[in-house]
């Protein structure tokens, strides 16, 4: 049987005449979950979220319920809530259609977030080149504050939130959540040294912050319609609901697909859902959710174990699409943009045209990343204009491994990982590129091919 896209989120998305205006969404059932949980005690919408297992997907995977238990009970501060909406990561473009599309159901998915965690404020955080986007929210807040869901005293609950739409400037490392932090206090966009580990604990101005991806937030209102413990029959163990894949790159129909975790494999998705490869070309590899995350090459086999326990060999397309499923073969689901690449592609060019995006993304506050982005990208560079040496395939690898785990923030594993990756996938490739330009040689041409466009 052929592979279905499970559609919770996207549910109402791209039905003929469905609008991003409220009535159509409070005709589809929009609202209606707020009414209802508004009357309940916060902490059982908490508990729904902690049943539900929902984890985050802004890339972590963080448990979401977890995360917002870790606001003392003993607070007396002002309570945050962040919606991540800065989708910084190349490759994923989930956000953008929850936003574009169906801007109410992240809205309604925040004020009950915001009521669980009791915040009384709510920020935005979207990212400085998404205008179209920050119009769009602002005018459906102004929307739902006129129906009563957003501002005082909340469907007549007592409650009262209000939710502030904030644009970045248009830096990866504001998605990161300390980043995003300070740059919401209107400082320069650096990443909050550790600990305290968690905004939970010390977030915006000082105070608990809670900041969740914008799909998270959204999810929320799914969750808390149907029930935490029916959302956590969806999907595989470990891994509850649906992910919204971004294809993007080199199929024949690239675009969002909602999928059930771990009921699908990359095989299907890319040739069932996807239509294939291009005509004449052969899949090479994908990058699986986002840039950062490992590379997986087509034709190389990992072991994994298969439900009763039996280890079992499979190439890239039996990969289940889960975060279990990635991880078993050594990626990770991340945020779930997955970059589709074919023999047409010089992995060469692909590893310079990350490295070139890391270099540029890095704040530079702290010395690992900021040399270490710099030099990876440099000597890819010179790679692809015919200055490379062999030894640069390891140099690459080995400053990659000085970078990982030695940074402020998660930047400096996201640019570690795919230099990692490829040159323990692709050296031959990497090699051969230089050894041809020693000869005085050129490979066969290669397309041209820009992951940052
Ligand atoms: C360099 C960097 C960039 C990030 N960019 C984003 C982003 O654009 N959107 C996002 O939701 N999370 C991003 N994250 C992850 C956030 O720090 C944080 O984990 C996330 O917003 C938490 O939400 P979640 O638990 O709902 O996933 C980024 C992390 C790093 C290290």
């Amino acid at each position: 049987m052929s592979v279905q896209q499970r559609r919770i989120i996207l549910r109402h998305i791209d039905e003929p005449g469905y609008t991003a205006d409220i009535d159509c969404y409070m005709k589809h059932g929009g609202y209606a979950t707020l009414q209802a949980a508004i009357k309940r005690p916060a902490a059982d919408l908490v508990q729904e979220v902690v049943d539900s297992g929902l984890k985050g997907r802004g890339g972590a995977g963080f448990p979401c319920g977890v995360k917002w238990r870790f606001i003392s009970p003993k607070n007396t501060k002002p309570v945050y809530l962040i919606a991540n909406a800065d989708e910084s990561e190349p490759g994923t473009f989930k956000d953008r259609q929850i936003i574009h599309k169906d801007p109410h159901s992240a809205i309604e998915g925040i004020i009950l977030s915001a009521y669980a965690i009791q915040a009384k404020q709510a920020f935005i955080y979207i990212r400085g080149e998404f205008p179209m986007g920050a119009k769009i929210l602002m005018l459906a807040i102004e929307e739902a504050r006129a129906k009563g869901f957003v501002g005082e005293n909340i469907c007549g609950s007592g409650y009262s939130c209000d939710i502030v739409v904030h644009r970045g400037g248009g830096a990866y490392v504001c998605g990161e959540e300390t980043g995003l932090i300070e740059s919401l206090e209107g400082k320069r966009g650096y990443p909050r040294i550790k600990p305290p580990y968690f905004p939970a604990v010390l977030g915006l101005y000082q105070c608990p912050t809670i900041v969740n991806n914008i799909e998270t937030l959204t999810t929320v209102r799914y969750i808390l319609e149907m029930g935490g413990k029916e959302y956590a029959k969806i999907g595989v163990p470990n891994d509850a609901g649906t992910h919204i894949w971004g294809v993007s790159g080199m199929v024949q129909k690239p675009g969002y697909y909602e999928i059930e975790a771990g009921k699908a494999t990359v095989g299907q998705l890319l040739n069932e859902l996807c239509g294939g490869p291009l005509p004449g070309r052969k899949f090479k590899a994908i990058i699986p959710g986002g840039i950062s995350t490992k590379l997986l090459r087509f034709g190389e086999k990992f072991k994994i174990k298969d439900a009763d326990g039996n280890e079992k060999e499979i190439g890239v397309e039996d990969i289940p699409l889960s975060a279990p499923g990635l991880m078993a073969c050594g990626s990770s689901l991340g945020s779930a943009g997955m970059i589709v690449m074919d023999d047409s592609v010089d992995m060469t060019e692909v590893l310079a045209n990350t490295n070139a995006f890391f270099a540029h993304e890095s704040c530079g506050q702290c010395t690992p990343c900021r040399y270490g982005s710099l030099w990876i990208a440099k000597i890819s560079k010179r790679i692809c204009e015919g200055q490379g040496r062999l030894e640069d395939v390891d140099l690459l690898k080995s400053l990659a491994d000085q970078v990982e785990m030695r940074t402020v923030c998660a930047l400096g594993d996201a640019l570690a990982w795919p230099v990692q990756s490829s040159v323990n996938k692709f050296r031959d490739e990497h090699l051969a590129k230089i050894q041809a330009q020693l000869d005085g040689k050129s490979l066969e041409p290669k397309q041209p091919w820009s992951l940052v466009k």
